[in-house]
């Protein structure tokens, strides 16, 4: 569950405060007034909430203040790789604006903040959930659809193998890993014609609804990938957070409002398992989802032996 906690006030004087005020200033009625600060967590890096008194609000995700695992990456680099990248999909697709980055102060990324209940919250609250998802499918067939490109093959297998190394997993487990993805390899799924710009992390907290729904958290995007492992990842994910009855469901509503065709749905419905297995393998490898990483393996394992059909 996301939680916001409030940090204290940004004085006038602050350097940072400053440079947020010039940003907003024809926002601001009172560029003078106090300036709340609320840290969001979990996140993968410091995120804040910057309130101002006039009720404007923006987001600062600090790329140079990891707080997971993963610190071996360019700050400055993922900074402006997010940011050029919102920019890139806001003609087609709901993202809140980017309104600045800066290397000085932690590699900085300001954007508009999109109240409203991420779909891990609604998912978390049991509340309704296929309307929210009929807008994800959509969001993510527009974002594809703007992109269209070839896919690179060798990348997206060579993705799921540095999964699979980040599980440790012990050496027969592994071999039974490699043998399932050889068969996909030598398969005719995953078309290296059906390429696009992926959202890369598509978990249900990077989809805020709001009057629609909104895609953040665009540092995972890639170019040349396959658009069903985005659908994938989702749905993996949705399967472990509400592991019940209602996953398939929704995962098969997802899918259904995302194909053009019913020829197109059973045509990806044979891509899904790979890119299924890819999500639950990004799971299990969380320190925090250790005791479901059993579970997950299994599900990973059971999705590839369905076989590319
Ligand atoms: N523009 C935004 N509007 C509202 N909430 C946001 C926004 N950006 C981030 N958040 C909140 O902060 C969390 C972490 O931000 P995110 O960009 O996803 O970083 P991380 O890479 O750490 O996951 C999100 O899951 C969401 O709850
Ligand atoms: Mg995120």
């Amino acid at each position: 569950m996301t939680i916001e906690k409030y940090q204290g006030r940004l004085e006038p004087g602050d350097a940072f405060r400053e440079w947020l005020a010039g940003i907003l200033a024809d926002r601001l009625p009172d560029p003078d007034g106090k300036v709340r600060v609320y840290r969001i967590e979990p996140a993968s890096h410091v995120v804040c909430r910057y309130e101002f008194a006039d009720g404007v609000s923006v987001i600062g995700k600090f790329f140079g203040a990891p707080t997971g695992a993963n610190s071996r990456y360019n700050p400055r680099k993922a900074m402006k790789n997010e940011y050029s990248r919102i920019q890139r999909v806001s003609g087609f697709i709901r993202v809140p604006g980017a309104l600045a980055a800066r290397s000085r102060f932690h590699a900085v990324l300001v954007t508009e903040h999109i109240p409203g209940p991420t779909i891990q919250e609604l998912i978390a609250a049991k509340a309704p959930l296929y309307d929210h998802l009929t807008g994800v499918a959509h969001l993510l067939r527009r974002l594809h659809d703007n992109t269209r490109t070839s896919c690179n093959r060798e990348r997206e297998f060579a993705y799921l193998h540095k999964v699979l190394d980040q599980n440790r997993l012990t050496q027969p487990l592994r071999e039974r890993f490699n043998c399932l993805l050889g068969a996909w390899w030598h398969s005719s799924r995953i078309s290296r014609d059906e390429g696009c710009m992926i959202h890369g992390d598509a978990t249900p907290s990077n989809y805020i609804a709001n009057d629609g729904i909104w895609a953040i958290d665009f540092e995972g995007s890639r170019n040349h990938a396959h658009p069903i492992r985005d659908l994938g990842i989702l749905a993996a994910e949705i399967k472990a957070s509400s592991a019940n009855a209602r996953a398939e469901g929704f995962i098969g509503h997802l899918l259904w409002h995302y194909c053009s065709s019913e020829e197109e749905f059973r045509h990806y419905t044979r891509d899904l398992p790979f890119f299924m297995a890819l999500g639950y393998l990004r799971i299990a490898r969380l320190p925090w989802r250790a005791a479901e990483r059993d579970w997950l393996l299994q599900e990973a394992e059971a999705c590839l032996a369905a076989g590319p059909r």
